[in-house]
């Protein structure tokens, strides 16, 4: 496998996701894909609603991602501080606690504001390494308006796993999400 590696330019309306015309016909497992995104929407917003306290909701956003889409190793947030990333709640093994701005996949999707899709991490230059049976990985930057305020990661043990298919359902979730949590994240930043 190449080492290709994805970008996808934030459109600030939209936070990222980038909209691509529907296929409809000839590409099953891409529906299941739309509808299994468009169920999470419902279920994150049932998780969220009522509840304010941003790491309560950012540990179960965490866990439905990592209990709802297959083939996933490790799901959950850095959030920005200062001039680093500093893990935030996930599911998974334990992880390196503090990235650079710039380094491994997290820090240059940061600093590029891009969701990033690595098919193959190790074809990844500065690549962080935190589960070495992590194959592929994809990072969503997370945005308060123009602001960044941290990112989502997800990593899978299969070459691969990620698609644009699941970079527009993440950042559709996350949109949710900050959308959500707007205004608390700045008293814990
Ligand atoms: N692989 C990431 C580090 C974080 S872990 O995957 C949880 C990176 O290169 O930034």
């Amino acid at each position: 496998m190449t080492a290709v590696i994805t970008k996808q330019k934030r459109d600030p309306k939209r936070a990222g996701t980038k909209k691509k015309p529907a296929k409809k016909q000839g590409r099953p497992k891409e529906n299941a894909k739309s509808k299994l995104y468009a169920s999470l929407v419902v279920q994150l917003l049932s998780l969220l609603k009522g509840e304010h306290d941003l790491v309560a909701n950012a540990a179960n956003f965490s866990a439905l991602l990592f209990n709802s889409l297959p083939n996933v190793s490790w799901a959950g947030f850095y959030f920005l501080r200062g001039e680093e990333l500093v893990l935030g709640p996930f599911q998974g093994n334990p992880a390196c606690v503090r990235i650079p701005m710039g380094s491994g996949v997290c820090g240059v999707a940061a600093e590029q504001c891009e969701t990033i899709i690595v098919p193959n991490v190790h074809e990844f230059p500065g690549h962080i390494a935190c589960d070495i049976a992590s194959n592929s990985e994809i990072v969503v930057p997370l945005f308060d308006g123009e602001r960044l305020l941290g990112v989502l990661d997800l990593d899978s043990q299969l070459l691969g796993r990620f698609d644009d298919q699941d970079a527009e359902g993440l950042n559709e979730l996350v949109t949710v999400f900050v959308g959500h949590e707007e205004g608390l994240i700045n008293d814990h930043g």
